[in-house]
């Protein structure tokens, strides 16, 4: 099997002030090791909820989700918190570095969760992932003394010294400038050149187009891209026919305003 992630009809309901939102409404996706997957899809369709139940950073509502051939839908808190150690490196948009930890101390973060990773091993292999990703001359500064990109970079390495199964990222470039960003997808190409298994949500289809095979969301679900496209046009539709009608309200109303003066 080399079917890394599998998720099967996997739904995700948030309750919150009495609304119920159906972030995820059946989710069927497969991830095999060493591929290089891209998300994408209008703001609020569900990427992000998505990544995170894919992460164990948070839980499904129902359905099945096997990750390295282990169903991880059910298990508690420390069991998760264990295998994402193992098992998965996240890269977020806002870096989230721990801003009163120096670079190394950062990356090497990770490693101090796990058993039997002795205290110079944690430092070598934080030191090759900082080689990696070419911040190894940066280890004794604070996220706070480094460029928004010199930052992700951080954040890449420390999503890697654990070495794991998957790397997560959710719109890694979308606090950079197009520079950094580029900077940062090529690193990410270059990982999964080296065998890294990736799972990207961007909003960017410029980025996507890195990906082995991009993958597309609309209303938490996924769709063919030819699909989003109708929708999208549909919902741009809708949102058209709304503003001309509020249009077509004020400029009625500005008359009887006249009127009565
Ligand atoms: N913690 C939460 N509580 C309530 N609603 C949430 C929560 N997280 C996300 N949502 C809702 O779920 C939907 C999907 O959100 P999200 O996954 O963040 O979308 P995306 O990343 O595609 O922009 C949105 O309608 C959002 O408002
Ligand atoms: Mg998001």
């Amino acid at each position: 099997m080399t079917n890394l992630i599998q998720m099967t009809d996997i739904r995700k309901v948030f309750y919150a002030d009495e609304v119920e939102t159906h972030a995820l409404a059946g989710i069927h996706l497969n991830i095999e090791k060493g591929e290089y997957v891209s998300i994408s899809g209008p703001s609020g369709c569900g990427k992000s909820t998505l990544l995170s139940l894919l992460g164990l950073l948070d839980t499904p509502t129902d359905g099945q989700y096997r990750l390295n051939d282990v169903a991880v839908e059910d298990i508690n808190a420390s069991q998760r918190a264990k295998i994402r150690n193992k098992e998965i490196g996240f890269i977020f948009q806002a870096f989230n570095l721990i801003g009163d930890l120096s670079v190394l101390e950062n990356v090497e973060l990770p490693l101090t969760y796990r058993d039997g990773v002795s205290k110079s091993e944690r430092r070598e292999r934080a030191m090759e992932a900082l080689n990696r990703v070419g911040m190894a001359h940066r280890i004794k500064h604070f996220p706070s003394q480094l460029s928004g990109g010199q930052q992700q970079r951080v954040a890449v390495a420390r999503a890697l010294v654990g070495q794991p199964s998957i790397l997560l990222a959710d719109e890694p470039t979308g606090n950079l400038d197009s520079k950094n960003g580029e900077a940062v997808m090529a690193l990410l190409a270059e990982l999964h050149a080296g065998g890294a298994t990736i799972c990207m949500v961007t909003h960017d289809p410029r980025y996507a187009d890195f990906a082995d095979r991009k993958v597309f969301m609309f209303d938490g679900q996924i769709v063919d891209e030819e699909t989003l496209h109708k929708l999208r046009q549909e919902e741009e539709q809708r949102l058209e026919d709304q503003i001309s009608q509020a249009r077509a309200r004020r400029s009625a109303q500005p008359a009887e305003i006249d009127e009565q003066a």
